[in-house]
């Protein structure tokens, strides 16, 4: 745990390190997800239609794609030593479909580049591209890498390339899809449009985790950096009960950045509740804009233990006469900047009142701040952490949530 705390101080420090080249105060803006490839920490299977529409040359592209994915540093296999590595599986599927790798055969860089060229070299004698098949192979060796290596936390991805839909009834891929995504795989589709007419783009649509649905262009390099755009937001994710904060609440599907909050349904005092967040791992919540003050607010107003009018403390304090913003313990506390979500008539004037939190209104239902008592006004709280991603390894009993007392 102490070492899971250090991760997350290291990379929420390279963030901020990363912006003071620009702002010599501490970053103003939410986390972004990690989007280090080399410490991508995944499970992926690549599934791929080798029907002889797809033709040879398709294959080999494929096989250029699938390697240059993982080729900006990122480790395959398995380390003993080092949980930041990526397992790579390989299907291919035609009338029917083969395992050409599990999850724990590809071992380095150069056993993907032999084996997936090999694998991919020609195309079958099958005219016939039945994804579902080859769908279902891949959740077998989903299923089978489960054991063994307590991976267990690691989120999940197919990666499906396909030159032709077709299948009804048993061999219709939307039921395997939405299977595999039910259990939390996600799910990106590369095009190969062979016949131009966009009906296969319409239908893989279907079977994508929105928005990976990708089609492979002449630039094969704009895919390859599609692809793994979305790996490192797959790789970006909330421990249990944590709620991560995207550009937008309703869309489930928009950018996610490296930031995860928790409303805590407990009335506690601000100096309290900050100490609280700091005993999970967390501080109180950040809003430095409106967008991220609307969406704490509407992800409140769906948790246990808070009703309307919505009131919880935020992570904003007076400190030596400034109001500043509650960070990780030992971290530079960025000064309110340009937003700020009074409500009318505040922030008060009175050395005494130096927390803050939330308070909607009962009429209009707006919610801003409030500086109050920090020791004697009670209220739920919000607690902000920094995600799972490829700047900070979670393990597996890190992401349970920390039970603390409240
Ligand atoms: C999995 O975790 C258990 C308990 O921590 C450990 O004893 C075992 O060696 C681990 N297995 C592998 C393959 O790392
Ligand atoms: C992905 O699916 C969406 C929704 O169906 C569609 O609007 C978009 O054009 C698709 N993208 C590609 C590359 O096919
Ligand atoms: C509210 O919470 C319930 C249960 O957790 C969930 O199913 C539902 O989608 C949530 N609604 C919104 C708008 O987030």
């Amino acid at each position: 745990m102490k070492l899971t705390f250090l991760i997350v101080l290291i990379g929420v420090y390279a963030c901020s390190a990363q912006d003071s080249s620009t702002t010599p105060s501490p970053s103003y803006t939410d986390r972004r997800c990690g989007e280090d490839l080399g410490n991508l920490w995944l499970d992926v299977v690549a599934v791929v239609d080798n029907s002889i529409g797809m033709t040879n040359g398709g294959l080999t592209s494929i096989a250029a794609n699938i390697a240059s994915v993982v080729s900006s540093g990122t480790r395959i296999g398995t380390n003993p030593s080092e949980p930041r590595t990526t397992r790579l599986g390989l299907v291919t599927y035609n009338k029917a479909a083969a395992i050409q790798a599990d999850l724990n055969q590809y071992q380095s860089l150069d056993d993907v580049y032999d084996n997936v060229f090999r694998a991919l070299s020609s195309v079958s004698t099958s005219e016939e591209s039945y994804l579902a098949n080859g769908l279902a192979r891949a959740e077998d060796v989903l299923e089978a890498g489960k054991q063994g290596y307590n991976r267990t936390h690691y989120q999940r991805v197919v990666i499906v390339y396909a030159s032709a839909y077709k299948g009804s009834g048993a061999l219709d891929p939307v039921p395997v899809a939405e299977r595999l995504k039910t259990s939390g795989v996600t799910v990106i589709t590369v095009a190969y449009d062979q016949d131009g007419d966009g009906a296969l783009l319409a239908d893989l649509a279907k079977i994508a985790s929105p928005p990976y649905n990708f089609t492979n262009t002449e630039d094969n390099g704009q895919v390859i950096g599609e692809i793994q755009d979305a790996l490192l937001q797959v790789n970006c994710f909330c421990r249990n009960s944590w709620i991560q904060y995207r550009v937008s609440y309703t869309d489930v599907h928009s950018y996610r950045y490296g930031v995860c909050i928790l409303p805590v349904g407990f009335n506690a005092v601000w100096r309290a509740a900050k100490s609280s967040c700091m005993n999970r791992n967390a501080y109180l919540v950040t809003e430095f804009d409106s967008n991220k003050h609307d969406y704490v607010l509407t992800a409140v107003s769906n948790y246990t233990g808070f009703s309307v009018p919505l009131t919880y403390h935020n992570g904003l304090s007076m400190v030596k006469g400034v109001w500043v913003w509650d960070q990780p313990q030992g971290m530079p506390q960025p000064q309110l900047q340009s937003y700020a979500g009074w409500n009318p008539g505040y922030p008060i004037s009175d050395s005494t009142l130096t927390g803050v939190l939330n308070q909607q209104s009962s009429v209009q239902l707006q919610s801003g701040w409030q500086n109050i008592k920090p020791l004697t006004t009670g209220a739920n709280y919000v607690c902000e952490t920094a995600s799972c991603d490829t700047d900070n390894y979670c393990t597996e009993a890190g992401l349970a949530e920390i039970s603390v007392k409240h």
